[in-house]
């Protein structure tokens, strides 16, 4: 089969096509043919050799990616949810090897759902690693109520835009964060108030909020902070409740704390019900070619990507 590995870490050329043999699925897992999958930070982040780069160099060839939607073509024997033929999403191993970029995919049973069938795959793989996050953060970490206020930054990336539905799903009230051009697309994901991060600090413009999704590190957390009301949770997705932000938040009587996300079928079978139903919608704005996924690494480098960037595989 084909398959994209990193042989040196590096600029994104350093993702070298080449042929492998097809995984051998363990009992617990199924082969998936794959048709598309997603990109996302962490990929280019441990392409350059940080990240989780030291925990895929263990089980070498490094093969990026995490992100699959495809077709079940072998089941092994454990394995009683699917069956070849069955369409399945998900995001496998994470944060171990997830080896996606590849025609095939072994992956645990317990990590997939089925993929309705009014959603195609490209969106489906779109619905994966940042959907998760940000169903788990809001969801599973800070058990979002109806009627609770949710800053969600970066609202117009991949998890934020995940975030600003899956708030709004809760019937909360959502504020998001985005430059200018991106107002239109986060109201349309339907939040309730737009803030341009380049025009105004967030710190000065919202308050009383009972849960913030940060994506941007210590300096917008320990921000942050005081958009918070007492007894709100600041979760940082990208490290950003560090001993400074702890101390802070302590003095204010607010949860901060630190989220990775972990590969779920059960959760991921909830994002699968939502999406089905319409109530839940993965934006792609960028597809490229297999062969041209150095190409999509340098759109999501450019930390300007509007929802999600989708490669083909098959
Ligand atoms: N811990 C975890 O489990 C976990 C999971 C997923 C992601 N992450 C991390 O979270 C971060 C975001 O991930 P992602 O997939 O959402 O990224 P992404 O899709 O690449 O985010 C791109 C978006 O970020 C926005 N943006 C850039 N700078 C901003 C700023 N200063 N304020 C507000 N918005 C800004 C851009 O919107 P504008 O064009 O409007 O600026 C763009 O739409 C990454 O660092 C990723 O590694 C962590």
């Amino acid at each position: 089969m084909k398959a994209f590995v990193v042989n040196e870490p590096g600029a994104p050329e350093s993702l070298q096509l080449t042929e492998l043999d097809t995984p051998i699925i363990k009992d617990d897992e199924v082969l998936v043919k794959v048709r598309a999958i997603s990109i996302n930070p962490v990929d280019t982040k441990t392409r350059e050799g940080k990240s989780l780069y030291n925990t895929l160099k263990e089980t070498e060839p490094v093969i990026l990616g995490w992100d699959i939607s495809g077709e079940v073509v072998e089941a092994g024997e454990k394995v009683t949810y699917f069956k070849p033929g069955d369409e399945v999403f998900g995001m496998v191993n994470f944060p171990g090897h997830g080896r996606a970029y590849a025609e095939y995919v072994a992956a645990p049973e317990a990590h997939l759902a089925h993929k309705p069938a009014n959603i195609p795959h490209h969106e489906a793989a779109a619905a994966t690693l940042a959907a998760l996050t940000a169903w788990q953060v809001l969801v599973n970490e800070a058990d979002i109520q109806p009627g609770q206020r949710v800053l969600v930054h970066a609202a117009a990336g991949g998890v934020g835009h995940f975030a600003v539905q899956i708030a709004k799903y809760f019937k909360a009230f959502v504020i998001g964060t985005a430059s200018k051009e991106n107002h239109d697309f986060i109201m349309n994901m339907g939040a309730d108030e737009q803030i341009d991060y380049n025009e105004y600090k967030v710190e000065d413009v919202v308050m009383d909020a009972d849960i913030v999704l940060d994506s941007l590190g210590e300096e917008n957390s320990l921000r942050s902070l005081k958009c918070l009301k007492e007894g709100g949770k600041l979760i940082s997705i990208l490290g950003g409740a560090k001993e400074a932000v702890q101390e802070e938040a302590k003095k204010r009587n607010i949860e901060a704390k630190n989220y990775l996300v972990h590969s779920s079928g059960e959760d991921m079978a909830k994002i699968a019900d939502l999406m089905s139903q319409g109530k839940l919608t993965a934006h792609v704005s960028h597809v490229y070619d297999f062969e041209d996924i150095a190409k999509a690494h340098e759109q999501v480098e450019t930390r300007k990507t509007r929802g999600k960037v989708i490669v083909h595989v098959s």
